[in-house]
């Protein structure tokens, strides 16, 4: 059990708060998805008003709660569970599992024998007790003025109609449907319309390039795929549908053939005439989907059923498909949403994140509409027409709950005092801003900074705002039911006060069930590297109060703005560019991105190096990828520093790429040591 010593009534509660509060916001603000560094260890205590009126006010009830999770959690999440509507309960065994690769395959099941379904979680039980006028989603659009909202009963009427074109089309359960949408409310309909009829819903970030949209297509073999005909983003139109097109065609050139491309006509950003069409595949969503009707039998599906597939980056190059079954996600996405954000039916809550990502599904989509809130969507970029946009929505739809990544507070703060002020629509000083933040900030809003990922479907170690005082930069606690282990190089648990590699203990009912069509992976992946633990691929440390620091990946994935992107994927990108004769990629820090992307390039002999050939490697990752993978920077690599063994030392990579020259360490055992020498004098060429 975390250890939770101190007093917690001496410290000076206005020092020190992190300039990541939001001073405008009502209640709370929320972080996500990076380390961020602090060397301020102290602490931050809840304002008391807060804590008295939080789902768990003090860390007595939380210790109380937690214990309960861990010595029975059959018990503990059946209670979590008994709030959603089971068409039957689930059988004797609340859950099984074996998370021990030396006693066999690795299982996770969750509610097993369970038949209920997630979408009429969401939407017909919060319609039935009372809720059906009360606004679903706030849709604000890229450009100022455009905006729209439905109640809970609207949004069922258009998940209906989805789900009966679907069905229409041949769509049953089981199938999976690849939804390629950027963030118009069609998307959350669209999920939730898979989901009413057991389909398995695929979304693909729309900023995606054609190649990695195909790659995921040729996985899964959507029934369908939905997507839009363009979009716009600022003032740049991206035309989704031509990227659409280029995938479903050489999809179909490697034997995945998708017969039905629904398209919805997002006039705004580009008129349906101007859209490239075919006739016999492509049909208009307006077109057919408000002619269905908008009543539609659910279909009841078992707890362990898949209910999604989502996309993310490992340390090789093929993206997994990580797999989330319907029961147990449904469970932790609502309960974590619940106590993390001390949700209160009263909130009005925005998240930044793209459905396109994990965040998305769990808390723009899933988490909140189990909870019934009110959840804001927003189409565009955060600081379009200008900085202060974020605020102005916050103020527009008075936001009390906002859910972002250290990179856009960061962003924001770069963009200077005017961006946040703006939304109090006053001049102020920079000693004011800073008093703005420090005692405002701390008396309103509790900041949570939540670690989890897309395998774990939920949060796994976060605060609880108002239950126990935050170290700015730590994620504090684990979450009920999740018992998290530091292990050393060896697998050996460590106790106290240490750091190490995060790993958890224990199956909790988010967790994902495999990678999709490779178990295999799946146990090799996160299973053997410390045998008996789910392996998380973080580094991490505990610190005498118990508090949890992450420290980054340890294994070759970087984030980039929150973004997840693997470096084998980047570099394979690289070497398909045919000048590219070899490609290391390495991870460096970045004051706004947090981690940026920085590629050493050894071009094919006889080429010579241009900014012309810099631009065009560029280019490839974008095509390849996407445009948020391209790398910030190419460096020149006449070759790379490798063992006699021929692998890569990316240690010595990455102290050239941040330029810690001194700190290059033993270079002895290098294949050919003149390398280093050639890439430093090439650094900044
Ligand atoms: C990786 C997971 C934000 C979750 C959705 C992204 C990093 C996540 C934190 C945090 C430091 C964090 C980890 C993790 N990460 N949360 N609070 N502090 N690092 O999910 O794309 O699967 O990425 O994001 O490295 O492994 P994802």
């Amino acid at each position: 059990l975390p250890a939770m010593t101190n007093n917690l009534t001496t410290t000076n509660r206005h020092s020190h708060l992190p300039a990541r509060n939001s001073a405008v916001l009502k209640r709370k603000a929320v972080v996500i998805g990076e380390a961020v560094a602090s060397d301020d260890a102290d602490r931050i205590f809840p304002d008391q008003d807060f804590a008295q009126q939080a789902h768990v006010p003090d860390f007595g009830k939380y210790l109380e709660m937690y214990t309960w999770s861990i010595e029975d959690p059959a018990g503990f999440w059946s209670e979590m569970a008994d709030g959603f509507y089971w068409k039957k309960k689930w059988g004797q065994q609340v859950n099984s599992e074996n998370l021990d690769i030396t006693k066999g395959n690795i299982k996770i099941e969750w509610f097993k024998g369970g038949i209920t379904n997630i979408c009429y979680n969401c939407l017909d039980r919060n319609i039935e007790s009372g809720n059906g006028e009360k606004i679903a989603i706030h849709w604000e659009g890229n450009d100022r003025g455009v905006d729209d909202s439905l109640t809970y009963n609207q949004l069922l009427d258009r998940v209906c109609q989805l789900a009966n074109y679907l069905k229409e089309n041949g769509v049953k359960k089981g199938d999976s449907v690849i939804i390629y949408l950027p963030m118009l409310m069609e998307l959350p309909i669209s999920m939730l319309a898979c989901a009413r009829i057991g389909a398995v819903h695929s979304v693909v970030f729309a900023g995606f390039s054609a190649e990695s949209l195909e790659q995921r297509i040729i996985d899964c073999k959507p029934k369908i795929v939905i997507t839009c005909n363009a979009v716009k983003r600022g003032t740049k139109v991206i035309n989704l549908k031509d990227i659409v097109d280029s995938a479903l065609s050489e999809s179909s050139q490697n034997g995945v053939h998708v017969g039905l491309c629904l398209t919805y006509a997002n006039e705004p950003a580009m008129k349906r005439e101007d859209t490239k069409w075919q006739k016999q595949r492509d049909v208009w969503w307006q077109d057919v989907v408000p002619k269905c009707s908008t009543k539609c039998d659910v279909e009841w599906v078992d707890a362990e059923d898949p209910l999604f597939l989502l996309y993310t980056s490992g340390s090789t190059g093929k993206p997994k498909g990580v797999l989330h079954t319907t029961g147990g996600y449904m469970v932790y996405t609502a309960a974590t949403f619940k106590y993390a954000f001390d949700y209160k039916p009263s909130d009005i809550y925005w998240c930044t994140a793209d459905c396109g990502w994990i965040t998305g599904h769990s808390y723009v989509a899933y988490g909140p509409l189990l909870n019934g809130a009110t959840v804001l969507v927003y189409e565009g970029v955060p600081n379009y027409p200008d900085p202060g946009r974020c605020w102005d929505i916050v103020d527009k739809y008075k936001v009390t709950i906002f859910y972002t990544a250290p990179t856009l507070v960061r962003s924001l703060m770069r963009d200077g005092n005017e961006a946040i002020l703006g939304s109090v629509g006053e001049p102020i000083n920079p000693s004011a801003w800073r008093w703005f933040y420090n005692v405002v900030g701390d008396s309103r809003c509790p900041i949570s900074d939540t670690w989890w990922q897309t395998e774990t479907g939920g949060f796994m170690i976060t605060p609880l705002p108002g239950a126990w005082p935050q170290k700015p930069g730590s994620a504090t606690f684990p979450f009920f039911g999740v018992q998290p282990a530091i292990v050393d190089e060896k697998g050996k648990e460590m106790e106290g006060e240490c750091s190490g590699y995060l790993c958890v203990k224990t199956s909790w009912p988010g967790a994902f069930r495999t990678l999709f069509g490779d178990h295999e992976r799946y146990e090799t992946t996160y299973f053997s590297a410390f045998p008996g633990y789910y392996f998380s691929g973080d580094g991490c440390s505990r610190d005498k109060d118990g508090y949890y620091w992450l420290t980054g990946r340890v294994d070759d994935v970087i984030n980039v703005s929150g973004h997840r992107i693997g470096t084998a994927e980047v570099e394979s990108a690289l070497v398909s560019h045919p000048k590219c004769a070899e490609a290391a990629v390495v991870g460096v820090e970045h004051e706004v991105k947090g981690q940026c992307i920085y590629a050493f390039v050894t071009p094919v002999e006889g080429v010579e190096y241009s900014e012309d050939l810099k631009k065009s490697l560029v280019l490839s990752v974008r095509t390849n990828i996407g445009a948020f993978a391209a790398p910030d920077k190419i460096h020149w690599a006449p070759g790379l520093p490798k063992t006699r063994s021929g692998k890569i030392m990316r240690r010595i990579l990455r102290k050239i790429a941040s330029r810690q020259l001194d700190e290059l360490g033993d270079t002895s055992t290098l294949a050919d040591p003149n390398v280093v020498d050639q890439l430093i004098a090439l650094a900044d060429s």
